[in-house]
């Protein structure tokens, strides 16, 4: 988490700084700081809080230099305040560092550099970076970084200047992102990810673990730890400035929500062969034969991406009869869970950047295993270290809640699984050309839906003096529910709880009552379950419990039942996730809003999870 951004160049790189770390401001937003080299001396500000007040502070008293460093933290270890807050120093103030990761041997490190006299000012963990540097220099800043990253066990990506070395930047990383951007006029900027750059240049280059790149004034060098010289082509960013504005408006969520008939549209661009009558996933090419061969497969993600991999076990198993495991990366990473060879395993991750899921992947690789990736971020960690995968062309994410990710996550997984059954011989040509028909139809669909979002929001401003709600689903739609609640709870801080429908009687059944507004998922009314569902529904009731009902355009009889309702137009079951969700990510955008909630960065969340 946390954000780092530092220039050097050949003006004041101040403002070029303070402009990226409010791009990257919803990846930590606890406490914000600066520091410059200026004259042979370092300078720096610091604030608790967000940005907007490290701005106010440099328009009273502004720094100025051509070699800065900044940071927006997620605290981890000590707790968000100015002392806290990045850069950190050496005891003469000689070395500063932005920092971003756990040291987490640090507490062995600190207890004997305090032994030696070194004084700390912070509870955090960063600090002994810049007082190791200053125990170790001999001259050298390069060779000093590289002994001391030697020394400290964790993660880390770093950006560190020096009085004594005024014309030059270290950065460093392992296990959290950075990257370098490269101007055309010979300015470098380093940053955590590429919104940072992308107003400046469009030509980055990637750092991998256990990297140092040393930025001189129109010159740069990568090494790895051992002072061995890495040659590393430059990539582009693929998108543009405005997909990480906010375009109108009031928050990045909103717009990422409204983006979706869109993001959905490119998530199957290319990839539906209707004449043809299959599906084409060209990430996958080289792998697509052995993956309908297998015997089982295992999705592992974390959050939203895993509510998607729960979706996608229902696909897979009901589509495809492919047996299907999903696992929690925080889990699956510590478990003596048995990689077997023959078994593909998929992560998912918007960010590409997650530490359990990265940390998963890595434990599946250096077993032997094949794993693939379904990834918004291009270039991303995850998206690198896999061995192949399937982008999801959703442009930046910025909201903290993710919306459009999943979207095109079940998107993707939807058309992985229709793959999957047609090659593996379960599903005849005529059902196949009907699914692909209607995954063709859902950015329509979920236009007509955004269309109705202002009777969402009268319904969602009905409901804001709860304080509690229970969120129900079945089949497809069980991980829909999960997924809504987990939206509620982030934004507006409303405590929700998602459950199969029918689980409901074994236990929150006690909880209902008329201050527990009940959200039932209730689509897919030709399904089987759907009466089951309508069952649940009545429980509901029959307890004085309020329901607000997802359903199916036409079904006027569930008005009989329901508090509230929501209509969403009919569409094929196993892509009803895609459609059902979108009503739920409103009804959390407007319950939130009208809390008063600061819906894109909402309080102890960051956007990408870098450190366990
Ligand atoms: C979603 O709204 C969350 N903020 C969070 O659960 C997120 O999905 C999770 O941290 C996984 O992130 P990733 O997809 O970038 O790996
Ligand atoms: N561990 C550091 C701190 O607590 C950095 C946190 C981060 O990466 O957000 O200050």
């Amino acid at each position: 988490m946390c954000g780092i951004v530092g220039y050097i160049g050949k003006d004041d790189g101040t403002e070029i700084c303070l402009k990226g770390l409010k791009r990257l401001e919803y990846r930590g937003y606890d406490s914000a700081g600066m520091a410059v080299v200026d004259n042979q001396e370092i300078k720096s500000i610091k604030v608790k809080g967000r940005v907007a007040a490290l701005e106010e502070k440099q328009k009273n008293n502004p720094l100025k230099g051509s070699l800065v460093i900044a940071h927006t933290r997620w605290a981890t270890h000590g707790v968000p305040s100015e002392e806290n807050a990045h850069p950190h120093f050496d005891c003469h103030k000689q070395f500063a560092i932005v920092h971003n990761g756990i040291i987490e041997n640090y507490a062995s490190l600190k207890r004997w550099l305090e032994e030696k006299g070194h004084k700390f000012t912070s509870q955090t963990d960063t600090e002994v970076i810049p007082h190791l540097i200053e125990d170790y220099y001999e001259g050298d800043l390069v060779a000093t970084v590289q002994k001391v990253l030697s020394l400290v066990e964790g993660t880390y990506g770093l950006a560190i200047i020096s009085a004594k070395e005024p014309d030059k930047m270290v950065a460093a990383r392992c296990g959290s992102p950075l990257i370098l951007g490269i101007c055309d006029n010979g300015d470098y900027i380093v940053a955590s990810d590429p919104t940072a750059v992308v107003e400046y240049t469009r030509k980055v280059v990637y750092l991998n673990d256990r990297e140092v790149v040393v930025l001189n004034h129109g010159s740069y060098q990568i090494f790895t730890l051992d002072n061995k010289e890495v040659e590393r082509e430059t990539s582009e960013i693929a998108w543009d400035l405005a997909q990480i504005e906010k375009g109108g408006f009031p928050h990045f969520m909103l717009k990422e929500i409204f983006n979706q008939p869109d993001t959905v549209s490119n998530a199957m661009r290319g990839r539906i062969i209707l004449s043809e009558n299959r599906v084409k996933l060209g990430g996958l090419i080289d792998y697509l034969d052995s993956l309908a061969k297998s015997e089982r497969i295992v999705f592992v993600a974390c959050g939203t991406s895993w509510h998607a991999g729960l979706i996608a076990e229902y696909l897979f198993e009901n589509l495809a009869s492919l047996p299907t495991e999903v696992e929690y990366a925080s889990e699956f990473r510590y478990k003596g869970s048995i990689v077997n060879t023959d078994t593909p395993y998929f992560v998912i991750s918007q960010s590409g950047e997650t530490a359990d899921t990265l940390e998963s992947l890595r434990k599946v690789k250096s077993a032997g295993g094949k794993v693939f990736g379904i990834v918004n971020v291009v270039g991303s960690t995850i998206a690198r270290e896999t061995d192949a995968g399937i982008y999801l062309h959703a442009g930046p994410e910025i909201g903290v809640a993710s919306t459009k990710a999943f979207t095109s996550q079940v998107t993707v997984l939807s058309l992985l699984a229709l793959y999957l059954a047609k090659a593996r011989g379960k599903m005849s040509d005529e059902d196949m050309q009907a699914r692909l028909n209607s995954v063709l139809a859902l950015p329509k669909i979920i236009e007509k839906i955004l269309k109705n979002a202002d009777s969402i929001k009268n319904i969602a401003e009905r409901y804001i003096k709860y304080n509690n709600f229970l969120y129900l689903g079945r089949g497809y739609n069980f991980p829909v529910a999960l997924e809504g609640a987990l939206k509620l709870k982030e934004i507006s801080y409303i405590h929700a709880e998602g459950y199969p429908a029918a689980e409901m009687k074994h236990g929150p059944i006690a909880l209902i009552d008329q201050n527990m507004p009940v959200v039932v998922v209730a689509t897919d009314t030709e399904d089987i379950i759907y009466q089951k569902v309508m069952s649940n529904i009545e429980e509901v009731r029959a307890r004085g419990g309020n329901i607000i009902a997802i359903a199916t355009e036409g079904n006027e009889d569930i008005k009989n039942f329901a508090t509230e309702v929501i209509y969403v137009p009919k569409t094929a079951g196993f892509i009803s996730p895609i459609v059902n969700v979108i009503p739920l990510q409103l009804l959390s955008y407007y319950m939130a809003a009208a809390r008063g909630c600061d819906i894109d960065k909402p309080r102890n969340l960051a956007k990408s999870v870098t450190v366990e």
